[in-house]
């Protein structure tokens, strides 16, 4: 949390200022803020638990394959709003114990919303517990998703896009895998899915939607650990009823030979 705030308060003062953008391709694009943010959370990490892995987006952690604990770090979930100024971009922070996400923080640092969650320990919005909502049908329902920044135009997204949006109240795509997860875990939304993610966007958010009472899975409902080619997050009421959805374009994704 200390790490989180931190950054957090470096990225809310860099959002109102002129950015810098630099382009990793063609559209995937990082800014001096993102470097700088993992740099904060990273020095801070390492000084406290100097035996622990850390994996973070820009390539600032420490890995260390025999380590039983690895800590994954987005230090900024949402960089195209941020490049933007629309204020919904993330500090994601997560922790895995043997591969398992035990303790995870997601602070948005515009509106000051900050999720956390230990395992066994429920999931907390500013220290109130929050729970996943009970809607129970997909109709009635508002999901998210997400489509990469790099490739664009082949995603195969845009067919689930197309279904769920035809099959629910709407989707929405915020932009930040991480806040999409929280928003799950607080019930706001029933269910959020997404290809392609990496660890450091889900580790924590993850914890945060099953310490909340959700559940999360592969598109397929098979087990999901960060950084798993698909992700199905809901309020486990829904969970059936998406994965159905999903399994039925993936059928015919795979006879007419789509890619993610
Ligand atoms: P980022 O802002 O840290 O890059 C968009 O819905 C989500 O997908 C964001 O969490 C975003 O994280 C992530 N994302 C963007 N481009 C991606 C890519 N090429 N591969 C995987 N995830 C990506
Ligand atoms: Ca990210």
């Amino acid at each position: 949390m200390e790490a989180a705030a931190e950054a957090g308060a470096m990225l809310r003062e860099a959002c109102a200022r002129p950015k810098n953008i630099a382009y990793k391709g063609e559209v995937d694009l990082v800014t001096e803020s993102d470097r700088r943010s993992e740099e904060l959370i990273v020095r801070r990490l390492r000084s406290r638990f100097p035996d622990h892995a850390i994996v973070a987006e820009e390539g600032g952690g420490t890995e260390a394959a025999s380590a039983r604990y690895c800590w994954h770090v987005d230090p900024l979930d949402g960089t195209t709003n941020f490049a933007h100024s629309y204020p919904c971009f993330a500090v994601s922070i997560g922790l895995a114990e043997a591969g398992e996400p035990v303790a995870g923080v997601v602070l948005n640092p515009i509106s000051g919303e900050l999720f956390s969650a230990a395992r066994g320990e429920g999931a907390r919005l500013n220290g109130r517990e929050i729970r996943v909502s009970n809607i129970e049908k997909l109709a009635t329902s508002l999901v998210a998703t997400g489509f990469p920044t790099r490739q664009r135009a082949s995603s195969a997204n845009i067919h689930y896009y197309w279904q769920f949006t035809l099959q629910s109240h709407g989707v929405r795509r915020d932009g930040s895998a991480a806040l999409d997860l929280c928003s799950v875990a607080c019930g706001r939304f029933e269910g959020f899915w997404e290809f392609g993610l990496n660890s450091w966007d889900t580790a924590a958010g993850m914890l945060i939607v099953r310490e909340a009472g959700g559940m999360v899975t592969d598109l397929l409902g098979q087990p999901y650990s960060p950084g798993g080619e698909h992700v199905l997050a809901t309020n486990g009421r829904v969970h059936g009823e998406m994965q159905a959805v999903a399994g039925d374009i993936m059928k015919r994704a795979a006879t007419a030979s789509l890619k993610f």
